[in-house]
């Protein structure tokens, strides 16, 4: 079912919550791919009643990026979301998030300052005040992030702990094409030869990964054999990659505590990001 309305959206919530029942929430922007549908399966398997946002939010995109031209196909997104079993597909319209007058923001920092919140500043307010607002619209028992933006997943559970929201955060691993690139909406901005050169970032972390198996712990070293591999590929740019304490995001020297290595890569123009936490 599409519902536009947050009125119309919350009434339905509360009569399933009378009924006793279990309410999962899936955020999205639409585009839907086997990443998000993967999401949307396993918050059916765990709650009685899913809904799923379809929301492109200005707010995250910063004023040079594809805020305009993101992909949109509302009636794609919600076949997959009627097949995934979601009960509820949310499509607001900006107008129904945002007041003209809006004067809350909503912000995390530390964390926010590293990574893809230092590349895109006010990209993770932006995040934090559209899913602070959806948590407190749709009032779920689980939501359910993926782990391809594992700085986005630290962040939201940060507010969620800082904010005392009542919601359980689940993170979701990867979900990968069969030649290993992660999924993303913004892969359909590839041209055929950007497409295969993509295959860099997956290519790239497993020669991290396999170091590491191997017992290389000096960071310095892994970074620099993920960027040797980035760099063969002419149509690749480095944007950043970086091993950092998997809870802290603080960057790390010896690898002695779990860590994630992000790595973030310009293929053409087309932004893309890719990681592994490797655990000790
Ligand atoms: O990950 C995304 O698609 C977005 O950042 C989210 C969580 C739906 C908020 O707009």
């Amino acid at each position: 079912m599409l519902v536009k309305e947050i009125k119309e959206l919350r009434s339905l919530i509360k009569a399933w919550k009378r009924e006793g029942l279990s309410v999962g929430y899936v955020p999205t922007m639409g585009a839907l791919h086997e990443g998000h549908e993967s999401l949307i399966k396993r918050a059916v398997e765990e709650n009685d009643k899913v809904v799923v946002s379809v929301f492109v939010n200005p707010t995250q995109f910063g004023p040079n990026e594809d805020f305009d031209s993101y992909p949109r196909n509302i009636n794609k997104d919600l076949e997959l979301c009627i097949n995934a079993c979601a009960a509820i597909v949310f499509n607001p319209e900006p107008s129904e998030m945002y007041y003209g007058d809006k004067s809350t923001s909503v912000s995390v920092s530390g964390l926010t300052s590293v990574l893809c919140g230092a590349k895109r500043p006010g990209h993770f307010d932006g995040v934090c005040l559209v899913v602070s607002k959806f948590l407190n619209i749709v009032t779920p028992d689980k939501a359910y992030f993926g782990e391809k933006d594992a700085q986005q997943v630290a962040v939201i559970k940060r507010m969620v702990r800082d904010l005392n929201i009542d919601v359980e955060i689940v993170a979701c691993p990867i979900i990968r094409e069969e030649d290993g690139l992660a999924k993303s909406s913004r892969n359909t901005y590839l041209s055929k030869d950007e497409r295969k050169a993509a295959l860099v970032l997956s290519r790239s972390l497993e020669i991290a990964k396999d170091a590491l198996r191997k017992g290389e712990r000096n960071a310095n070293n892994i970074n620099n054999s993920i960027k040797e591999v980035l760099n063969s590929e002419p149509l690749a740019k480095i944007d950043y990659v970086e091993i950092v304490d998997s809870d802290s995001l603080k960057s790390v020297e010896i690898i002695e505590r779990n860590v994630l290595i992000p790595i973030a890569v310009y293929i053409g123009k087309t932004r893309l990001i890719d990681n592994f936490t490797f655990e000790i």
